[in-house]
């Protein structure tokens, strides 16, 4: 935990600058204001806090009494979102530099109860802009693709040293890519001749394994390759398992009447990008509620506007569910 006056480890000095606030918009907005409710002294833990979008208008809404917690893997974003949220409430917020995957170990050492958790999942436009993060198949960079640029194994590494059968599985489970063993095959049969360190270079590939198809594909032909590797890299899936399974774990408690880092009436929002997210969260849902654990709050998965999705393509793909925990009347749905 850290209060956010104090340097993040590994973290540039932040530089929120409300006149010229552009490294990414928050999506689904409003719908999250409404679906989260925020009121005067509530806890709200945001899981991913990016630029801090989503958590200062929920900070906004908290008044000088209430509580945030930002968690990030991403040491800048993260000093980037708590100075973001000072600068606009009367709140300074704690700051977890650690994976949404431990939340619970982390707001029990702190001895958090939240009222209020969102997970706004994948990357920020921030990191996919930065041609050092590796994370865009249309920027020359590095192929890195870790969201903590900080720790773990990188893309290049994971594209040179893996086999081509485990390849083609990566690229078929995490990115749906129905030419998965084309794909893994061109890349063993490259990397024998040179490492492939680069994402034009790896892009490039992807297309020669397209082939003609690369012309009539309505996505890039790289796109469904750079998810999987980037889901694999970060290990995406694993993390949101055992995120999930912990939001599970404590709305038992709540149900039970032992003590939980979720408070009885906590709401759980969460947005997802693809359908492997939105499958997880959705399950987790539905068991929440066969188990009288929570009810769900918005009804099936809420999605962007016409004018939101012209004015902010990345929010085309965004799927909001939000949860209430506890057994109580059943909230009227969004
Ligand atoms: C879509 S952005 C969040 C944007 C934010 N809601 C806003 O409005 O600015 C996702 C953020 O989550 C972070 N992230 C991704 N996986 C994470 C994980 N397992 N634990 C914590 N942070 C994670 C990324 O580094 C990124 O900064």
């Amino acid at each position: 935990m850290n209060q956010s006056k104090q340097p993040i480890d590994g973290a540039p000095e932040p530089r929120f600058d409300s006149e010229n606030e552009v490294g990414h918009l928050p999506v689904l907005a409003e719908e999250t204001l409404s679906a989260l409710d925020p009121k005067l002294g509530q806890v709200y833990v945001d899981l991913t806090a990016g630029r801090g979008g989503h958590a200062a208008l929920v900070a906004q809404r908290l008044g000088a009494t209430g509580r945030v917690i930002l968690f990030d893997v991403d040491a800048a974003n993260l000093a980037y979102s708590a100075a973001r949220v000072e600068a606009v409430s009367s709140i300074r917020p704690d700051t977890v530099h650690a994976s949404f995957a431990s939340v619970a170990r982390e707001l029990e050492r702190m001895g958090v109860v939240a009222d209020l958790v969102l997970a706004d999942l994948g990357f920020a436009s921030n990191q996919v802009d930065d041609p050092a993060r590796g994370l865009s198949f249309m920027r020359e960079g590095p192929l890195d693709m870790r969201l903590d640029p900080a720790a773990g194994m990188t893309a290049a590494h994971l594209v040179n040293t893996t086999s081509e059968r485990d390849l083609a599985d990566i690229l078929q489970r995490y990115g749906e890519e129905p030419l998965g063993r084309k794909i893994a095959a061109k890349i063993v049969a490259a990397r024998r001749d040179a490492p492939i360190l680069h994402t034009v270079q790896l892009a490039d590939l992807v297309r020669s394994a397209y082939g003609a198809r690369a012309h009539t594909s309505r996505l890039h032909p790289a796109t469904k390759t750079f998810q999987a590797l980037r889901i694999a890299v970060n290990d995406e899936l694993s993390a949101l398992s055992a995120m999930l399974g912990s939001v599970s774990t404590a709305a038992r408690r709540v149900h039970d009447g032992r003590p939980s880092w979720l408070a009885c009436g906590a709401r759980v929002a969460i947005i997802g990008f693809h359908s492997l997210e939105d499958r997880l969260v959705k399950q987790c849902f539905v068991d929440m509620r066969k188990n009288d654990l929570a009810r769900e709050i918005t009804d099936g998965a809420l999605v962007s506007s016409d004018s939101e999705s012209a004015a902010n393509p990345r929010s085309r793909s965004a799927k909001l569910r939000a949860a209430m925990v506890g057994h109580s009347k059943m909230p009227e749905k969004l």
